[in-house]
């Protein structure tokens, strides 16, 4: 396998775009990446995107958006993984290029949200139609069982699940491209509308529009692009039981756990030893359960490290989230998992501005689909 290097990015501000379409949003965040690295061509193109079928009626988006950005005929391929669409169309593309079957590879993802289709209906696909969507659960159902399981069984607290929303809401607000830039108090999140007990309004990921893009290079010619290439250490991906009531237990998301085993297996790495990590908070209690299946913390000790400040970027023993996670950043379900490599490489790169974490040299990127039944994560070095 050769080595892989990311050598530049490109994103559209996350929120509600009604004056762009889902070409328009691919294109800017894809010309972005291509200008920011320097690169005169493109050998594949890898476009992450769950449902745009049903947000906007569009299919067949590899050719869509190869025609669009004026690449043909480059091969380009839609990667769908539910929420993890834009982390698996990362991997997707580091494959290729560590295979030696392309040199150049561009990796984005899209996802048009607000244009006037059932949305909660929409993501509900990503969960079993038969036995759960039947049964009127939606995503913020599915998450509020996990909630619940978790305070049930480690007393997670309901004010230990708003700091996650404080603190990210609290990193959002210094970044350009995020959703919701406003600070949140934690009153403020337990007097929120409740959605699903015990989620409330300031628990849940937005309805975002957006796109986000990297480019991918072996590391033999990435220094021709740039002074900064960071490395792709490590990506893996495991899959789980589509259905939460056919899993041991609620409280661990079994994919997230194999891929990080993998992952550290592979890249001879420890938990202590990333530097920072962004993680799939769609909801607050994703963010302290995927903490403690990463080996950040022990079972039962997410929240609290959330409280404590364990996780905040000054100070903090492994920020998480500096890029104010799904929750104040937005959640575009296709583009997330590449904008969690973009925050990434802004902050090995050094130009994560006032998220700037200090000494960050391994970042660390966790994508999910559904209630845990994908998950990829994609292991970053600054070199
Ligand atoms: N965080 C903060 N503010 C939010 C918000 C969120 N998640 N969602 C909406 N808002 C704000 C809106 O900006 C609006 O503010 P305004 O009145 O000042 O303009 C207000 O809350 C109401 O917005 P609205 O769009 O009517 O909310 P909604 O009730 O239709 O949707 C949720 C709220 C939580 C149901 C929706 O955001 C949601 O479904 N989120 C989860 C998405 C999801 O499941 N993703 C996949 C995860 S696996």
């Amino acid at each position: 396998m050769k080595e892989v290097a990311v050598i530049g990015f490109g994103m559209t501000k996350f929120g509600e775009l009604w004056n762009k379409s889902i070409k328009d949003i691919f294109v800017e965040a894809s010309l972005g990446a291509i200008d920011n690295a320097g690169v005169d061509h493109i050998d594949s193109i890898y476009v992450g995107a769950m449902s745009s079928g049903i947000f906007v009626g569009q299919e067949h988006l590899g050719a869509v958006m190869s025609d669009y950005l004026g690449m043909n005929p480059v091969p380009s391929t839609r990667v769908e993984s539910a929420c993890a669409s834009g982390g698996i169309s990362f991997r997707q593309a580091y494959l290729d290029v560590a295979s030696g079957n392309s040199e150049i590879v561009l990796a984005a993802g899209v996802e048009k949200m607000n244009d006037g289709a059932d949305v909660t209906a929409a993501l509900a696909t990503a969960a079993d139609q038969e036995y759960e969507v039947y049964n009127g659960v939606t995503f913020p159902g599915l998450y509020a069982m996990i909630a619940n399981a978790h305070m049930h069984e480690y007393k997670t607290t309901r004010k230990q699940l708003a700091a996650v929303a404080v603190k990210n809401h609290s990193n959002g607000a210094n970044n350009p491209n995020a959703q919701f830039r406003n600070i949140i108090t934690v009153d403020q999140v337990l007097n929120s509308t409740l959605v699903a007990d015990p989620l409330r309004l300031l628990d849940c990921s937005p309805v975002t529009d957006g796109g986000a893009a990297v480019i991918l290079c072996s590391m033999d010619i990435a220094k021709k692009f740039t002074d900064t290439p960071v490395k792709v250490v490590v990506s893996t991906q495991a899959s789980d039981t589509i259905s939460l009531y056919e899993r041991e237990t609620f409280t661990t998301l079994k994919a997230v756990s194999k891929a990080a085993e993998k992952a550290y297996k592979q890249a001879n790495l420890k938990p202590e030893n990333v530097d920072l990590a962004e993680l799939h908070d769609c909801f607050t209690i994703s963010e302290i359960v995927v903490s403690e299946d990463l080996g950040f913390f022990e079972k039962g000790c997410g929240g609290p490290a959330v409280e404590e400040g364990k996780t905040s970027i000054e100070g903090g023993e492994i920020p998480i989230n500096t890029s104010g996670g799904l929750k104040s950043k937005g959640h575009p379900v296709g583009a997330t998992g590449i904008a969690q490599i973009i925050e990434l490489y802004e902050q090995l790169t050094g130009q994560a501005g006032k998220r700037q974490v200090k000494n960050a040299h391994i970042g660390l990127a966790q994508n999910m689909g559904g209630s845990g039944a994908s998950c990829t994560i994609n292991i970053l070095e600054a070199v």
